[in-house]
């Protein structure tokens, strides 16, 4: 189901289990509204950043209208529950997340916590694109095959953001090598967590 193409594109090392796309269709309600707080999350970190590092004006200038289209994310999502006649729930465990928050590197100052910052936003990213795409290839519902489609895209270009802004403010060596460090946790990570059609991730 999944191409390693798309996988291999994204750096990831672990395709997501097919089964996932079918679980997921299955309650409506629950995919969405943990997409929605998905992408309150990403426009909540991108705050995060503008407001930890005033200092690196290209950071802000990059990142500070990501708040704008992330937030357009969460808006998208809620008018698709409403027009399903669906309600937004309430903000569940992100075992995922609070997964990979466990493998920043504590310590080194504020500088060397920036490229675990960005190296986490670009990871989510890319699982989100990866995901995305199966939705959009594989809902039985077209009009979901075409929401899910943007969403794709966009979390593609976030992706390929931070990694360059990694490469900008860091040695590329440093970068590449944290980084494959990352995707190795990641693929473990996932395949360690339950899969899920009420989770995102
Ligand atoms: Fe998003
Ligand atoms: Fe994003």
């Amino acid at each position: 189901m999944e191409t390693p193409a798309t996988v291999q594109m994204l750096n990831l090392q672990l395709p997501t289990d097919p089964r996932w796309v079918n679980l997921a269709e299955m309650d409506l309600g629950e995919i969405l509204t943990d997409h929605a707080y998905c992408e309150q999350k990403a426009a909540t970190s991108c705050i995060s950043l503008v407001q930890g590092y005033p200092d690196y004006p290209e950071l802000v200038r990059e990142v500070a209208p990501i708040v704008t289209e992330e937030w357009g994310h969460f808006r998208a999502v809620l008018a698709e529950l409403d027009k399903r006649g669906l309600e937004l729930g309430r903000q569940r465990k992100d075992e995922y997340v609070n997964g990979l928050m466990k493998f920043l590197q504590k310590g080194g100052g504020r500088e060397r916590a920036l490229l675990e910052k960005l190296l986490l936003c670009a990871l989510i990213e890319a699982r989100s694109c990866e995901r995305f795409r199966l939705l959009s290839l594989y809902c039985a519902d077209e009009d979901l095959r075409q929401f899910y489609h943007k969403f794709m895209v966009a979390e593609a270009g976030h992706y390929v953001l931070f990694i360059e802004l990694a490469r900008k403010y860091f040695d590329r060596e440093k970068v590449d090598a944290r980084w494959k460090e990352f995707l190795a946790y990641e693929a473990e990570l996932l395949q360690n967590l339950e899969v899920r059609g009420d989770r995102m991730h």
